[in-house]
């Protein structure tokens, strides 16, 4: 069976109340439309029509930024949004000819599972219908449109809530959205809808009852759990599903051995990945493409972006993004490793040390309150506290360069550019210019007497 899926992304989404199209506001800090386009793959759709219309161009222009390796994907674009049959019969020409299954779904549904649409699938190839749809019963109608059946159980249609008779409003069984179709099937009909209902629009639902009056059966594979249909239309519903989403990653790595001390305030986004006998405590972030290492302890309240991080690492309280930690680093806390930070294996970073841009070689050590900007630091060097190199001349960034097993006194200015050779000290307080060399003790700036003054306090 060779499958297209169909997403739809041209609703408005005016109820986000967003400069943002709806489909880009992200859900574990990924943007909703990639969950359905990732779904789709997985489901080995061999072409993806995404069906855009409302900040079509920005929802193109974000997806490449999200290195998704879709070749396949063909962007439509619906000009007026007059449907869902309408939606779809725009993906047509890209479609036609290419598969004989055509899955659609939408792209403000990213809660829906790979295994649901599976199911889906399955049963429409076992059966080899015309059109197989998905349903669900719930209590809330959430405005979905019921499903008909006949006396013997026979889907013969679907009506949409603005149009339903009070007797239909009470029925349970409500449409997802969700269908397979016989891709020739769908395309000789879809032409042939009408406008339909209160609203006048093409609806993709009235294929049911065509498929009816052509005596074609419906399928319908019921879902049981109503959280995975549920659409994002207002921040209420986002908020919702982000809820749902982060609980989803968090059992999925405790069940692959991650700890996570507090689920409820842990924050793990969607494509993280974590080593297994990793300890996760309260009050942690891990974003964007973050992978940690095995036996790592990371938190509590840690927030950490964009990080490749070892194993055995440990990171207490602090802030990280852009950086990459070897194995058997320790942090913290309230330090910030910020973009192009590269910590060696064993480095041990204490509180309040910023790193930005800079390399530092194994077991180089930083205890207190320190600024490490532009740095290349040698194994095995002890930085004291307080250390700052003056990367910044107002003008331009410039370099610091420590060889190994240097010690750098406490609060050492280190003036860049400035080189400081292999085992070479600075004294405490001292303010370094000029580059010292290997195995050379540099000492400076000691305090001097400027004038007296009147002590009021005596
Ligand atoms: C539709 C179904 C309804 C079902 C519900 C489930 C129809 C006529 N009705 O309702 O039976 O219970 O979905 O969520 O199909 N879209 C476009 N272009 C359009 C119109 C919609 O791309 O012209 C997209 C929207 O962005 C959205 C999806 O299609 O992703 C569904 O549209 P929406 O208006 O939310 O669904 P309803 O028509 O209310
Ligand atoms: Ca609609």
């Amino acid at each position: 069976m060779n499958i297209a899926a169909v997403i739809l992304a041209a609703g408005q989404g005016t109820r986000m109340k967003s400069d943002l199209p709806k489909v880009l506001h992200p859900i574990a800090g990924k943007p909703m439309v990639l969950y359905a386009l990732e779904t789709a793959r997985a489901l080995n759709a061999s072409t993806i029509a995404l069906v855009t219309g409302h900040g079509g161009d920005q929802v193109r222009a974000a997806i490449p930024n999200y290195q998704l390796l879709i070749t396949n994907l063909d962007f439509v674009e619906q000009r007026d949004q007059r449907g869902t049959g309408h939606a779809v019969l725009q993906a047509r020409d890209a479609l036609r000819g290419k598969t004989n299954v055509v899955l659609v779904m939408y792209a403000d549904m990213p809660l829906l599972k790979i295994e649901t649409l599976q199911r889906l699938i399955d049963r429409h190839a076992a059966t080899r219908g015309k059109l197989t749809m998905l349903t669900v019963v719930s209590n809330d109608s959430m405005g979905f449109g019921r499903i008909l059946r006949d006396p013997n159980q026979r889907v013969i249609g679907i009506v949409e809530d603005a149009d339903a008779t009070p007797a239909q409003r009470e029925i349970r069984e409500l449409n997802c959205g969700v269908y397979c179709f016989d891709a020739d099937w769908l395309w000789d009909n879809l032409a042939q809808l009408e406008p339909s209902g209160k609203k006048q629009e093409y609806y993709l639902t009235d294929l049911v009852a065509r498929a009816v009056a052509q005596e074609i059966l419906v399928e319908a594979e019921t879902l049981n759990d109503v959280t995975e249909v549920i659409g994002i239309n207002t921040r209420v519903h986002l908020a919702q599903a982000e809820k749902i989403a982060r609980q989803r990653i968090n059992e999925r790595w405790m069940l692959d051995g991650v700890t996570l001390v507090d689920p409820a305030t842990t924050y793990i986004d969607a494509d993280v990945e974590i080593g297994m006998d990793t300890r996760l405590e309260p009050n942690t972030q891990l974003k964007g493409r973050t992978r940690i290492g095995a036996h790592c302890v990371i938190g509590a309240n840690s927030e950490i972006k964009d990080s490749e991080i070892g194993d055995d690492c440990e990171v207490r309280a602090s802030t990280i993004e852009d950086a990459t930690l070897e194995d058997h680093v320790e942090i913290g806390p309230y330090s910030h490793l910020r973009g192009g930070a590269y910590l060696s294996r064993g480095v041990h970073l204490g509180n309040y040390v910023e790193v930005k841009n800079s390399r530092l070689a194994e077991e180089v050590k930083a205890g207190h309150f320190s600024y490490l900007g532009d740095a290349e630091i040698g194994a095995r060097t002890n930085i004291g506290a307080g250390t700052i190199t003056c990367n910044f001349d107002g003008a331009q960034k410039n370099k610091t360069i420590i060889g190994a097993d240097a010690f750098i006194g406490s609060d050492t200015m280190l003036v860049a550019p400035v080189t400081i050779g292999d085992r070479a000290r600075t004294g405490a307080g001292s303010v370094v210019t000029k580059n010292v060399p290997s195995d050379s003790l540099a000492v400076g700036a000691p305090a001097r007497v400027i004038r007296k003054f009147v002590n009021h306090n005596s």
